[in-house]
């Protein structure tokens, strides 16, 4: 483990890293446990990997923790998810702190149980004042909810004359995200095996490298984290340029 992280340039770090953190539930069925049991044992790999980026000194660190879709899900899990968020929530916060960790929440809040969105505002507020790693929370969050959303939004300031249509440019439409204040994601990791963004920052990732393991959530750890991250620094990043003119620099 220690060999994986040494290997690492840390002059080359991605500055934003996301994850979608799949495969809970089936985590928790090969060991003929329930669903939630999963989820409960997702949030130690959340830790580590929060701890893990912030050693590194990567700046963001998005993870997509319940989309849109999810709230379809049988009641009984989407409640255990729902109370699981709170405690660890709470629980979390002073570690936060001590790690100097800022959480931020992207997604749809109106749908959160009231409870829920007081105990994050809060978490919100008590770490706001932290300066190392940014750990964007994806919660009740799907692209095309946040799509559509500032879509309509435009349409409003276009309307109240507050911008011209002629005027809009991509870095208006970034301004109506949720991640405004966010840089693009340079990697995206998805765990268990899936090979699907499944409405996950669709425009954000224009440019992302992806990753795909099949290692379930609840078993990633720093090593796994270091491993998408040497993965990332031996790809070459054209943006749509050729080779020769990147070495010309
Ligand atoms: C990811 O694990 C966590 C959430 C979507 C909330 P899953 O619950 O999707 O686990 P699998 O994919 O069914 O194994
Ligand atoms: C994506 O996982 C959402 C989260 C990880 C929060 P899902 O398990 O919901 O995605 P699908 O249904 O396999 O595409
Ligand atoms: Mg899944």
């Amino acid at each position: 483990m220690q060999d994986l992280k040494e290997k690492i340039d840390l002059t080359r770090l991605p500055r934003h890293i996301a994850i979608i953190m799949d495969g809970n539930g089936r985590w928790a069925k090969e060991k003929g446990e329930d669903r939630l049991f999963g989820h409960f044992h997702g949030v130690e790999s959340v830790r580590n990997i929060a701890e893990g980026c912030a050693e590194l000194g990567v700046e963001y660190l998005t993870l997509y923790a319940f989309s849109t879709e999810n709230w379809n899900r049988p009641k009984n899990e989407v409640n255990g998810l729902m109370a699981l968020l709170v405690d660890t929530i709470h629980k979390e916060v002073e570690t936060l702190n001590k790690n100097n960790i800022r959480l931020h929440v992207i997604g749809d809040m109106d749908m959160l149980p009231h409870f829920a969105c007081e105990e994050l505002n809060e978490a919100l507020e008590m770490t706001s004042r932290n300066t190392g790693l940014n750990l964007v929370m994806a919660l009740s969050y799907s692209s095309r909810w946040e799509l559509v959303n500032a879509v309509r939004n435009i349409g409003v300031d276009v309307k109240d004359g507050k911008i011209d249509p002629e005027t809009i440019t991509h870095e208006t439409v970034e301004k109506y995200l949720c991640t405004s204040n966010l840089p693009d994601p340079e990697l995206m990791i998805r765990t268990s095996g899936e090979y699907r963004i499944s409405n996950f920052l669709l425009y954000q990732l224009a440019y992302a490298e992806l990753y795909f393991t099949a290692t379930r959530w609840p078993d990633f750890r720093k090593d796994n984290l270091y491993e998408a991250i040497l993965d990332f620094q031996g790809r070459e990043r054209r943006f749509g340029k050729i080779s020769e003119q990147l070495q010309a620099g």
